[in-house]
């Protein structure tokens, strides 16, 4: 089970304050999303800019990392968050690691080859390395992770099911393909071919217990989900 943005239906999403709640919902893996600041330093972030998540205004690659760090993250979701601030990947990352987790960080927007090596930097330094798997939907950045950090597993991002998704797997060496779940729902034969072939398919981002009795049924590896807490517990009713 995947906490999408931490505990994002309870707290500010992709700050430490949901990650400390999907913890404690003892979610399989925390998802977070990364981008760099102007100045190449990969945070925490899901939106191209910082307006509708800080008290700050702008995209996030024409900040520095002095000015976001200053940003309050919380307040927009309710007060009693004031004061929570934009993660480095770097301190989501040390934070995780205290707490023996695991992280799926997606990599958000096309990265260069600079920028994929910041990410990767920061994974090695926190000792992180077998413990994230990182996914995208932009092709260009995963082959890029593929020939900087070849002992990074990756995962392909997808809106809709490929034609041939092992094809895909192969072509690109992924370890994960993970769709919407609505599209692999209407495909649901293509988990049992995936796994044939060695490759996990996780599927976002499900918050109801319809989907996610669907999901379990085709035996997926993992369901994204804003409602960590209420999945764990659903999944613990379950025999
Ligand atoms: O983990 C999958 C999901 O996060 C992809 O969509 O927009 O929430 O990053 P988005
Ligand atoms: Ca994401």
């Amino acid at each position: 089970m995947v906490a999408h943005r931490g505990a994002s239906a309870v707290a500010p999403e992709n700050t430490l304050a949901a990650t400390r709640l999907a913890l404690a919902a003892r979610a399989d893996w925390i998802e977070t999303d990364t981008q760099p600041s102007r100045d190449g330093v990969p945070f925490v972030l899901h939106d191209r800019t910082v307006t509708r998540t800080t008290n700050g205004t702008g995209a996030i690659r024409k900040l520095t990392a002095a000015r976001l760090k200053k940003l309050d993250a919380g307040s927009w979701f309710a007060r009693r968050f004031t004061g929570a601030r934009l993660p480095t990947l770097a301190q989501q990352l040390a934070y995780v690691r205290r707490h023996d987790g695991r992280m799926i960080v997606e990599i958000k927007g096309p990265h260069t080859k600079t920028q994929i090596l910041a990410v990767v930097r920061v994974i090695r330094a926190q000792q992180m390395t077998g413990r994230v798997l990182l996914q995208s939907f932009d092709e260009v950045s995963l082959r890029r992770v593929r020939q900087l950090a070849p002992e990074l597993p990756i995962a392909l991002l997808r809106t809709t099911i490929d034609k041939d998704p092992v094809a895909v797997s192969k072509r690109l060496g992924l370890a994960a393909y993970n769709p919407k779940g609505s599209a692999l729902l209407a495909r649901p034969g293509v988990v049992a071919r995936l796994h044939t072939a060695g490759v996990a398919v996780f599927a976002w981002t499900e918050d109801s217990a319809a989907r996610w009795k669907r999901l379990d049924a085709i035996r997926v590896d993992g369901i994204i989900t804003n409602k960590p807490a209420d999945l764990v517990h659903w999944k613990s009713r379950q025999v």
